[in-house]
């Protein structure tokens, strides 16, 4: 755990530099747009200890799995998302000196992540090994309003001396996955180009063969003046620079500014990027820095408009979810239907930035709550675009007849996981899939999308159930036999409560969704009976027969579900009497000890509890949560935000708290010792939804939205924006009340402690308590 962020309400801010923390910095500070992002790597040359990340979303390798013991159906590759070309570098030399933070002496040093506006800063003063002191002030962004564009502002004033600055801008390729498999670097150059202030350089991923052409364009200023100066071009393998020599003038600001483009073949013909590319640096350089920065503070201010969550009476609080949702702004936009949501975003290689059951499960109602509703759709839309590798992926498994199982991590549909031997019988990710559809469809009322898109993958994924239960003569009931829950801490186990659980779920929600498509388009319902050789009498009867008749584990003592059979043989010692020293288990214990105990990595019996909870009474939620948080170790970042909207379900306003806290702060405060990898993205979803959905106990009941909200006993108040339905609504926390703004142009009503409130148009209203 570290503590040296400073509390802010907009801004995150690292005062002082201390190299120990620059790999965390990096991570914390990262910047993105959906399309494009990168740490926050220093710009001048920094050789201490530093991870270099420049990501384009939907590039990656696939890199080969190191498995000795080959089976059917293990993944080919596990895929990374790949360090792309450093498009931010500016080296600069002091007569001659270079300037580096690591040699440097550092007289002042002040990064700073304003969130408000979307953009990065950094100020410092340094003296060289010669002695000479610089102060130096960077500005850049990816942009949100060109999402292939980014732009630095870098101004270097001399102190103490007149002497000459060597300024060079540059693109480098040339670079390394800290994640690689066998060492390889992987990226090819295809050709690049100079000119008298920029360059481009095409470089082409090995094996998946995306090209991505990234450029440059600069403008030189002596004090504000611009200033043309002659640039000695350098070139070599994927690499291009242009130096400029400056007389640098005591207290004379010199000014870089660096306009920067990422285009992709993905979205472009190969052999057009290169002119493209030189169209977009036209247009931003064109458009100046200045005009750049001010529409990205116009797009961050309109994402805040629907999406900010206040909390007054505590500022680290208030710091930290603004933290959360500017991150995952970052990550995604919800612009590409063939983009998702890697775990750690732009901010580091950890888990390949590839898709997981995180983004249905964790990331959906948070995109659902405050972004238009394209953009969980895209989301949906992603899976469904990949339905036909998931029936490959089962059919490679022995499933048949058009049966899916989504992979547990994938780039493109296929299953890409390194941990493969732990991951592999996760299929409740196809549950999760389900369960976004309906999400979605009761959130949004759109229920064309059925109709469209999501009735295929529910046959899909209910067949796939249908085929993997099996009937048990013994238990006269069907079972569900070798699987691995959301609990990574238990593997290949039968009747996982949550997995058969989900499995039911998924059967009864694809029958009630084929009704619904029945009813409302039955000429189109018929086409896709036919599209999927449907044959609903037969199929929906397996369905309802495994629904009356499976198992789940049960424990008539304690009046408990069952985690998965035997789970109480395990020698149940609760998590508050390990010592400390055995914490965190994952670290400190042998994976065998870990699968021989109670510990549970993450909510699992509780995250189905979570799912559906409208079929369980108080007393059966509560039951269930007493046994299992006790045994819960929360060593993975989606634990505690579950546990946290359970506690306040519960009324345990305290501990729902205490949950919260764990994740708002994670990666600020580095928890884990862990952020120098990434932040934890998909959990800043998580962290969202403990506010909205705990604190303010915001549900979707009867196609409206309900609270139940209270008032941390630290907080003034707290309010959120929600969009529903094409409505924008705040609504207000505090100690006199409920206060329900409406946003929007047309009356809206909502359920506050089940109560229905009318709201009429630009108005509001408070609801005493
Ligand atoms: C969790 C998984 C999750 C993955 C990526 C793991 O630690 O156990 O549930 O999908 O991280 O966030």
């Amino acid at each position: 755990m570290k503590d040296y962020i400073e509390v802010d309400e907009w801004k995150i801010i690292e005062q002082g530099f201390d190299p120990a923390n620059n790999k965390i910095s990096e991570s914390i500070f990262s910047l993105g747009n959906g399309r494009m992002g990168q740490r926050a790597n220093f710009e001048e040359t920094y050789s201490g200890e530093s991870l270099q990340g420049n990501y384009i979303a939907g590039v990656y390798y696939p890199d080969k799995t190191r498995v000795g013991w080959w089976k059917n159906g293990y993944p080919e590759y596990f895929a990374k998302v790949l360090n792309a070309a450093n498009w931010i570098g500016i080296d600069i030399l002091i007569d001659e000196e270079q300037l580096d933070l690591a040699k440097c002496e550092i007289i002042d040093f002040r990064r700073e992540l304003n969130m408000k506006e979307g953009y990065l800063k950094r100020n410092f003063a340094a003296k060289t090994v010669g002695g000479k002191i610089v102060k130096v002030e960077t500005i850049r962004f990816c942009s949100m309003a060109d999402d292939e564009a980014g732009a630095i502002k870098y101004t270097i004033t001399a102190i103490n001396f007149d002497g000459v600055f060597s300024i060079t801008p540059f693109i480098d390729g040339d670079v390394i996955n800290k994640d690689s498999n066998y060492d390889e670097k992987f990226w090819d150059e295809v050709k690049k180009e100079t000119w008298p202030t920029g360059g481009y350089l095409q470089m082409r991923t090995k094996k998946t063969g995306f090209e991505v052409a990234t450029g440059m364009e600069f403008r030189i200023f002596l004090d504000e003046g611009s200033i043309n100066p002659n640039a000695e071009t350098l070139v070599k393998e994927k690499y291009l620079s242009a130096k400029i020599e400056l007389k640098a003038n005591k207290d004379q600001p010199v000014t870089i500014i660096k306009y920067a483009a990422n285009l992709s073949s993905q979205n472009y013909e190969a052999a057009k990027l290169a002119e493209s590319l030189k169209e977009t640096l036209s247009g931003i350089s064109g458009k100046g820095f200045d005009n750049m920065l001010a529409e990205q503070a116009a797009a961050w201010a309109d994402k805040w408009k629907h999406n900010d969550i206040i909390i007054e009476g505590d500022a680290a609080a208030q710091q930290a979810i603004r933290f959360n949702i500017f991150q995952l702004n970052q990550t995604y936009t919800g612009e590409d239907d063939r983009l998702n949501i890697g775990p750690k975003g732009f901010t580091g290689e950890k888990y390949g930035g590839s898709t997981y059951w995180d983004t249905e499960a964790y990331c959906v109602p948070f995109y659902l709550s405050t972004a238009d509703q394209k953009v969980t759709r895209n989301l949906l839309l992603y899976r469904y675009k990949q339905l036909g590798k998931a029936i490959e992926n089962a059919k490679l498994l022995g499933f048949t007849g058009g049966a899916a199982l989504y992979p547990m991590v994938t780039m493109d549909g296929t299953e890409c996981h390194n941990e493969w031997e732990i991951t592999f019988e996760e299929i409740h990710r196809n549950g999760a899939i389900a369960y976004a559809i309906f999400n979605y469809v009761r959130y949004t009322a759109d229920d064309a999308y059925l109709t469209d898109y999501g009735l295929e993958v529910l046959v899909a994924i209910a067949r796939f159930w249908s085929q993997r239960v099996n009937w048990s003569d013994d238990k006269k009931q069907y079972v569900m036999l070798g699987v691995t829950g959301p609990n990574e801490y238990e593997n290949n186990v039968n009747n996982n409560w949550y997995t058969s659980k989900l499995a039911t779920w998924c059967m009864q929600y694809t029958m009630d969704a084929a009704e619904k498509v029945k009813v409302a388009d039955p000429a189109k319902y018929a086409a896709l009976v036919s599209k999927l050789n449907f044959n609903e009498a037969v199929e929906t009867a397996r369905f309802r027969d495994i629904i009356e008749k499976m198992y789940y584990p049960y424990d008539e003592q304690q009046q408990v579900f069952l985690q998965q059979d035997g789970y109480l043989d395990k020698e149940q010692i609760l998590v508050k009497d390990l010592p400390a020293s055995d914490r965190p288990i994952n670290q400190k214990w042998s994976w065998d000890r870990i699968l021989r105990s109670c510990y549970i990595k993450q909510a699992d019996v509780l995250q189905g509890i979570y799912f559906f909870e409208d079929q369980y009474d108080i007393d059966t939620i509560r039951r269930n949560f007493d046994f299992y948080e006790p045994r819960t170790v929360h060593e993975s970042s989606l634990s505690p935000c579950v546990h946290a909207i359970l506690a306040a379900k519960l009324g345990d306003e305290e501990r729902a708290y205490q949950f919260y806290l764990r994740t708002s702060r994670l990666d600020l405060d580095d928890y884990n010792n862990d952020t120098e990898d990434g932040c934890h993205i998909t959990s800043m979803a998580g962290t969202w939804m403990a506010v909205v959905e705990g604190f303010g106990g915001m549900r979707v009941r009867g196609g409206k939205l309900s609270f139940q909200p209270f008032l941390p006993a630290k907080w003034k108040s707290f309010s959120f924006h929600i969009g529903f339905r094409g409505a924008l609504i705040n609504i207000k926390v505090s100690k006199d009340g409920v206060q329900i703004k409406n946003l929007s142009g047309s009356e809206t009503s909502v359920l506050i402690y089940n109560k229905e409130q009318l709201v009429k148009a630009n108005d509001e209203l408070l609801v005493e308590v």
